[in-house]
């Protein structure tokens, strides 16, 4: 059966990665999560020191940049994909707080994008894949079959990773995490490089009154339109 191209892009908090991955294992596809790219590339940073506040030393990480090797691996014990960089697993380092209000100039930079989406434009080369981001269905792959625009308003997206961080039992305010989620939401939506807008073919989804399991089935319903294939 022809495989197709998925790109699910959004706010941040809005629940897309579990949704791109459920989506994935029911469909038997690839899921690449594209925002954990980004959050690898500000720990290096913040490992290297290149950050004084908010501001970048982006001449260093620019120098860097063809170093900084991403990749993603399966892991059979947890079910999940794992972020590596360099070689170590920084899964669990990428979702802290401090990663999370440092990703944001990350992401405006230029050359970070351009060599990010090159690697994700290679990891999809196959099709088969159910990538999410901020501008998978605008620059990554304009030319997917199948675009999603999630959105859900920013109190509920700021409750759902308050809720995760806890379960993880890493600290978290919800004033704080809310405030960083306006924040990005701003800056993602304002930056000069690939700003986050919704692809005029992307399907549009409010998600802040779904459950999981109704999100689930109408995502099926999308790619059985698709690809006119039933999956389970
Ligand atoms: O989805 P996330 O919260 O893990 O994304 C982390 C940051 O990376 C977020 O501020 C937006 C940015 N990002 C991006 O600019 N483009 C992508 N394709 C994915 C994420």
């Amino acid at each position: 059966m022809k495989k197709i191209t998925i790109a699910i892009d959004g706010f941040s908090s809005c629940g897309k990665s579990t949704m791109a991955k459920d989506l994935a294992r029911a469909v038997g596809y690839v899921y690449i999560d594209s925002g954990a790219m980004y959050r690898a590339v500000t720990l290096y940073s913040l490992r290297k020191g290149y950050f004084k506040g908010q501001t970048i030393d982006t001449d260093a990480l620019r120098r860097d940049m063809p170093d900084i090797r991403i990749s993603f691996r399966f892991d059979p014990d947890t079910q999940r994909s794992q972020t590596y960089l360099n070689g170590e697993n920084v899964e669990a380092d990428i979702r802290g707080m401090e990663v999370s209000s440092h990703v944001s100039p990350i992401a405006a930079l230029d050359f970070v994008r351009e060599a990010l989406v090159r690697l994700q434009q290679e990891m999809g080369r196959e099709k088969g894949i159910v990538m999410d981001g901020r501008d998978i269905g605008t620059a990554v792959f304009p030319d997917a079959e199948l675009k999603i625009f999630v959105t859900a308003s920013p109190d509920i997206r700021a409750r759902r990773r308050f809720d995760e961080l806890k379960a993880k039992g890493q600290p978290a305010s919800y004033e704080e995490i809310l405030k960083n989620v306006e924040e990005r939401d701003y800056i993602d939506q304002h930056r000069d490089v690939s700003p986050l807008r919704k692809a005029d073919d992307a399907i549009l989804l409010d998600n802040s009154h779904m459950s999981i399991a109704e999100q689930k089935a109408w995502l099926l319903e999308q790619f059985k339109h698709a690809t006119g294939y039933e999956a389970d």
